[in-house]
């Protein structure tokens, strides 16, 4: 683990964007799990994922709600152990069940190893959930920033099993939902707003989906874009798909650069729903459950959920949308932190807890 932190650092070093990874340290560092009045805990393998189940002590009327949790952390980074206040404090809010998923991290294990790891374990709880009292009809798929994007691909990979419920409801805090374009409002406004940076976010996707940040420049200015599928998609997404109060502070139109098919070749993912789930076609993003989505303003994934949000709502899909007007990336990890939470941190979780209340 250790190695591993300082192998990261020296890339991000390498890159010159690395003033935040004191924080990212601080998120990282591991706790062990302590026990808890109101809660059971219990640390398990479901097909081989480690899993960590919260369960409430409190004797239950019926079945309860499972919420099925993937931690943020752009793939490379975050674990259980980093969510843990944030899974504790919403199974005992909602008293439900929670499960949160240690899936194996980029770069050692690329793309998709992170969603079939939360899609193992969350298929595994599924036909388990007599085990928890969980009621099979009341599934909730939940995830802040990259985990937001494995549940969307877990919750989109769902609905076309027949042998299994659809989810009762998506929970996605500020996720990061497409890797196509870097250039959006929010990217430009927000691009040097900690704790994302606009090249990190791009950085990030290319950890997890080849390893490497080689053509971290080429992908920053969309030359990993070919034109026919900048053509196909032209219709969700884009700056012209972002309501235009949001287009007032900084930013301005870009071309973007030329075509680099060299580029697209090895990060062809990036351009598909497989690490961009936005993509999805409107026969699978109709068939959705009903979605709560978390936006802050200062944040460069804005514009995913924004566009997202539209997405869904265009396809019939019920959304219940947070803004968080001064609100920045991850400000929900930081809601019991201290000197370094943000009020506004514990409202927006206390929004998502009232919205899983009344699921
Ligand atoms: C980055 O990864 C790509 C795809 O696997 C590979 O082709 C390329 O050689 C790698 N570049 C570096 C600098 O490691």
């Amino acid at each position: 683990v250790l190695s591993l932190s300082i192998l990261n650092g020296r890339i991000l070093e390498n890159l010159g964007i690395c003033s935040q990874l004191k924080f990212v340290r601080f998120m990282r560092r591991g706790k062990k799990h302590k026990d808890d009045p109101k809660l059971f805990i219990k640390d398990l393998k479901f097909d081989n994922v480690p899993v960590r189940i919260y369960q409430p002590k409190a004797p239950s009327a019926g079945q309860r709600r499972g919420v099925l949790f993937f931690h943020g952390g752009g793939w490379i980074f975050g674990s259980i152990n980093t969510h843990e206040n944030i899974c504790r404090y919403i199974a005992k809010e909602t008293e439900s069940v929670v499960m949160s998923v240690e899936y194996r991290l980029a770069p050692e294990n690329l793309h998709p190893a992170q969603y079939e790891d939360c899609l193992a374990a969350t298929i595994h709880f599924m036909k388990n959930t007599d085990d928890y009292g969980v009621d099979p009809a009341r599934l909730i798929i939940a995830g802040d920033s990259a985990g937001g994007n494995i549940a969307v691909g877990v919750c989109q990979t769902l609905v076309g099993r027949k042998d299994l419920l659809k989810p009762r409801a998506q929970v996605l805090i500020y996720p990061g939902l497409q890797a196509m374009d870097f250039n959006l409002p929010s990217y430009q406004q927000n691009r040097a707003v900690p704790i994302l940076f606009r090249e990190r976010a791009a950085f990030y996707a290319l950890q997890c989906l080849i390893g490497n940040a080689s053509v971290l420049e080429d992908v920053l200015q969309g030359s990993h874009v070919p034109p026919d599928i900048r053509q196909k998609y032209a219709k969700w997404m884009g700056a012209h798909n972002i309501p235009d109060e949001f287009k007032v502070r900084g930013y301005k139109p870009l071309v973007p650069a030329e075509f680099v098919p060299e580029v697209y070749e090895v990060v062809k993912d990036m351009c598909s729903p497989s690490l961009s789930p936005i993509l999805a076609e409107d026969a699978t993003i109709r068939q959705l459950p009903e979605t709560c989505i978390l936006t802050c303003e200062y944040d460069v994934l804005r514009d995913d959920g924004l566009l997202f949000k539209k997405r869904l709502e265009d396809n019939g899909v019920q959304v219940t949308w947070f803004h968080v007007e001064d609100g920045f990336h991850a400000i929900i990890s930081l809601f019991d932190k201290g000197r370094l939470a943000f009020p506004s941190g514990k409202k927006g979780l206390d929004k998502i807890v009232g919205y899983i209340k009344g699921l």
